[in-house]
């Protein structure tokens, strides 16, 4: 039987399970790259692991997030992320030198290979024919430790392209919210997207890049396309020939499911406020009011969109009511364009420009006024995460966002009064890695650590009796932002748990953190919880945080898969109730007791609550990987005791 491209990547890469859907397989690994929001984190956990190197062919340190320095925090989280690379031996990309997915694209991704990163658009180097899967901080730190990458096999959805895109008008980004339309944000969970059909040639490595970097709006595990012509000939323009192996999938290649889509028919497209998927045609909005645009990131900071882009402004000036951004996603697009006169168009124009990061995209800076309209071509347009509550942001092509930004309302590029031109893929870009710093031999540097910079706490093994008090019942659908709120207060902590802990459950009970210190000399504390209980963000710090704080159990009557991941990883056991009933007979303050050594038989456990002198049952449906870990302490302990021993 034929193969599809992801089971030929992954069976070259197979170290145990069977890749059919719903197995659970370990994957060796070619390339781990972080950032700095999550890979200050992800980078104090590999330190504690305690190996003096990385033991992964590739790892690289980015800096794009946290960009804004306005105190000595993230400036001391740079130096700290820079002697870090140094001391383990991973690439460090300087701050300035681009988003992490564009100029791993440019630079790094290969097709054929493994590339996990601690972002969510990591998935971006499905454009390149990689599998490019988008993980925590602790789980990069255990396979930049040497473990294998396990994970359940998900569905592998072909989509069929064919015919040819209505150019100019028509863009990469407007297949992907075409996608979103069609699929939702919930259409790709527990699926991977594997692109092919005619209409693959019709796209280049940067065009299929945005599309899968979007793939993770549809909550897809990753999304790749097939490595041909058009891969080397990007990769050649990078001077990475040598680097190309043609990749695509067999003729009797077999897929759980197969979407086709008509590029010839897809029109601009744009999505409206609060989601990625709200998506209609742009000319039902034509003529909408718009203050700001902003155009750029890790979605369509390609040379080529980014000419475009110039190639509308030049001559002409952004609309008085608008404010335009532009933040080019890396230092060789921002130089190529600066070279080329491009930059000078832009400002010419009235753009302001950013450097080479996240930006407004992540609300570091320019956030839109008080209820004012943002046309943005980025990936997320989730409430408030432009950085104010009641803006209204849409998501739309850069063609659009170009168009719009000149005539202050929302333009259809086939009714564009500016005559658009084609531009071309360049066929040389200008490389230069003079900001990626390569990884030292010596092994003696010091990794600096600024006083905001702190170990990370590691647990201790499971106790054989837990005995504490129940410091919160909470109702169902308690977010990880209920747990510990991410925020521009927050999120200079992420590397000091003893600080970030304080915020735990703050908007909840502002008591909680000074009941729970209390109580963590005295036995620690249990958390009840209702249904679904940890849903949303996938933040690791919503484990970490209680951990620290000395929670050892939440009962809960459901858990959000990621977030009992989490608890497990940590070393929190993650417990449900057997009769959702006897969630009523607990109070907060009361003290339970639980005899944890059910957990190595049936995981049925008994419950004494002392106070009420009662109890219930409880099981825990842990696998055996996380039992093993529960009883170690979590995923960091049980790491390094596999990598040291
Ligand atoms: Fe950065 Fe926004 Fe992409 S935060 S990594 S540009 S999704």
């Amino acid at each position: 039987m034929g193969k599809n491209i992801v089971e030929k990547i992954m069976e070259a890469h197979l170290v145990s399970g069977d890749l059919k859907e719903g197995s659970l397989v370990s994957l060796r690994v070619d390339q781990v790259y972080t950032q700095d929001a999550t890979g200050t984190m992800a980078w104090l956990e590999f330190e504690a692991i305690g190996l003096d190197r990385v033991r992964v062919p590739l790892a690289v340190s980015y800096v794009d997030h946290n960009m804004l320095q306005s105190n000595f925090m993230n400036a001391d989280d740079h130096l700290f992320l820079r002697t870090a690379a140094a001391r383990f031996g991973a690439y460090f990309s300087r701050p300035g030198n681009g988003i992490c997915h564009q100029v791993h694209l440019e630079r790094f991704a290969a097709p054929g290979l493994i590339a996990l990163g601690t972002d969510s658009h990591t998935p971006t180097g499905g454009g390149m024919g990689m599998i490019a899967i988008g993980v925590g901080g602790l789980e990069a730190a255990s396979v930049m430790a040497g473990m294998p990458f396990e994970f359940t096999m998900p569905k592998i959805v072909r989509i069929n392209l064919f015919g040819k895109l209505r150019r100019p008008y028509v863009t990469a980004m407007d297949v992907i919210l075409t996608l979103l339309k069609m699929l939702s944000v919930k259409g790709g969970v527990g699926k991977i997207f594997e692109y092919g059909g005619t209409g693959v040639k019709d796209l280049s490595v940067t065009e299929r890049a945005t599309i899968t970097n979007m793939g993770a709006e549809l909550g897809a595990t990753t999304s790749i396309f097939p490595s041909d012509e058009n891969t080397l000939r990007f990769l050649k323009a990078q001077g990475r020939r040598h680097q190309w192996i043609p990749l695509e999938a067999d003729e009797d290649a077999e897929y759980s499911e197969i979407i086709e889509l008509d590029l010839s028919e897809i029109e601009p497209m744009i999505a409206q406020p609060h989601s990625p998927d709200n998506v209609v045609p742009v000319r039902n909005i034509k003529g909408t009011k718009v203050h700001q645009v902003c155009i750029g990131s890790c979605t369509n900071s390609s040379y080529k969109m980014m000419k475009t882009v110039a190639s509308i402004l030049k001559g002409r000036t952004v609309h008085e009511d608008v404010t335009l951004f532009i933040n080019p996603g890396s230092k060789q697009v921002y130089e190529m364009l600066a070279h080329n006169g491009d930059i000078e168009t832009m400002i010419r124009a009235g753009a302001r420009i950013l450097e080479s990061a996240c930006g407004p995209c992540i609300g570091m800076g320019g956030a839109p006024g008080s209820g004012q309209v943002s046309v943005r071509s980025y990936n997320r347009n989730f409430k408030g995460r432009s950085g104010t509550k009641d803006a209204l942001v849409y998501l739309a092509s850069p063609v659009v966002c170009a168009l719009t930004a000149i005539k202050g309302e929302i333009v259809d590029p086939f009714e564009a009064e500016i005559p658009l031109e084609e531009v071309n893929e360049p066929e040389v870009f200008s490389v230069n890695d003079n900001m990626l710093i390569t990884p030292k031999k010596d092994r003696n540097i010091k990794i600096i650590k600024g006083p905001n910079i702190k170990e990370v706490p590691v647990k201790e093994p499971l106790e054989e009796t837990i005995q504490a008090e129940v410091l919160l019942k909470l109702g169902d659908n308690i977010t990880t932002d209920d747990i510990l709120p991410a925020g521009s207060q927050v999120l200079p902590y992420r590397s000091n748990i003893p600080e970030i802990s304080k915020f735990t459950f703050k908007n909840i009970d502002e008591s909680f953190y000074s009941r729970a210190m209390e109580a963590k000399t005295k036995g620690g504390g249990i958390i009840v919880g209702g249904e679904n209980y940890g849903q949303g963000s996938s933040r690791e710090h919503a484990a970490i945080a209680p951990m620290y704080l000395g929670i050892k159990a939440v009962i809960a009557k459901s858990f959000a898969r990621i977030h009992r991941a989490n608890l497990i990883n940590f070393g929190i056991l993650p417990l449900l109730f057997s009769n959702p009933e006897d969630y009523e007979s607990i109070e907060k303050g009361d003290i339970l007791k639980i005899e944890t050594q059910a957990i190595k038989n049936d995981q049925r456990y008994t419950v004494v609550n002392l106070t009420k002198n009662k109890s219930f049952d409880v099981y825990s449906n842990l696998n055996a990987k996380e039992k093993e870990l529960i009883l170690i302490g979590g995923l960091l302990p049980y790491v390094r005791n596999k990598v040291l021993s």
